[in-house]
């Protein structure tokens, strides 16, 4: 069973999935992390991603990317060092959303996503799982909120974090990324036409994990 589902950045995927993964016995499996892992190898080598993107695919394919997942959660590994911790600042989240525009990078980490979700049931978030490496799941979900609102919740979770920032650097930043996801060429952030869309932005966080899992149970 594959159950995939997308959305921008800051609408809860990640936090609902993982919750929703538990409740049901499936892997959660965050695609999100395969890229901010390549983001992290291009800045740690200094690649302007946008302006040398062959610099940035040469890094990537020379770099061995894994993910594990277990019962104690998700890990990530750049050349078998565990990355997990340092992949969710604004500079990686960044770097993510340009090396995720670039085709040779998403075949690489696509590949990998459609290996991991071919031995187990999986929920997998991402940009373009129900719309490309997902295509045949049968539940398919787009999960969105307004910028202010979802720029509101990162910015707690930031903050949370010990993170220096302001809300008006993170609102930015979301709508920059918003805007390089869903207007890359290849495998934009979209929602796949057989897509159910549920927008979280007057919901609070049990109301949006109820309607997920009422949505997911009815058509299991
Ligand atoms: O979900 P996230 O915020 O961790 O993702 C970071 C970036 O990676 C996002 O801005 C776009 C890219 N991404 C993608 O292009 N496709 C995916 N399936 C997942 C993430």
């Amino acid at each position: 069973m594959q159950i995939a589902i997308d959305g921008p950045g800051g609408a809860g995927k990640s936090t609902l999935s993982k919750l929703l993964a538990k409740k049901l016995g499936f892997v959660y499996i965050d695609t999100g992390a395969m890229y901010r892992a390549a983001g992290l190898a291009c800045l740690r080598q200094n690649v302007v991603i946008r302006e040398e993107t062959d610099k940035a695919v040469s890094v990537v394919e020379g770099t061995e990317i894994d993910l594990t997942v277990s019962e104690e959660g998700q890990r990530i590994f750049l050349n078998g060092e565990d990355v997990t911790g340092l992949i969710r600042t604004p500079e990686v989240s960044m770097a993510a959303s340009d090396v995720s525009a670039i085709p040779a990078v998403r075949l690489r980490l696509v590949a990998l996503q459609r290996q991991l979700a071919s031995t187990r049931d999986v929920i997998m978030d991402g940009r373009d799982i129900g719309t490309y490496v997902l295509p045949d799941a049968p539940i398919k979900i787009f999960l969105t909120a307004s910028s202010d609102e979802r720029a509101r919740r990162r910015f707690i979770e930031l903050k949370e974090r010990g993170e220096n920032c302001t809300f008006e650097a993170v609102l930015a930043e979301l709508e920059e990324r918003d805007k390089n996801d869903s207007t890359r060429a290849f495998a934009p952030l979209k929602p796949a036409e057989d897509s159910i869309i549920v927008d979280t932005t007057e919901l609070n966080f049990e109301e949006s994990l109820a309607r997920l899992y009422d949505i997911i149970q009815e058509r299991l």
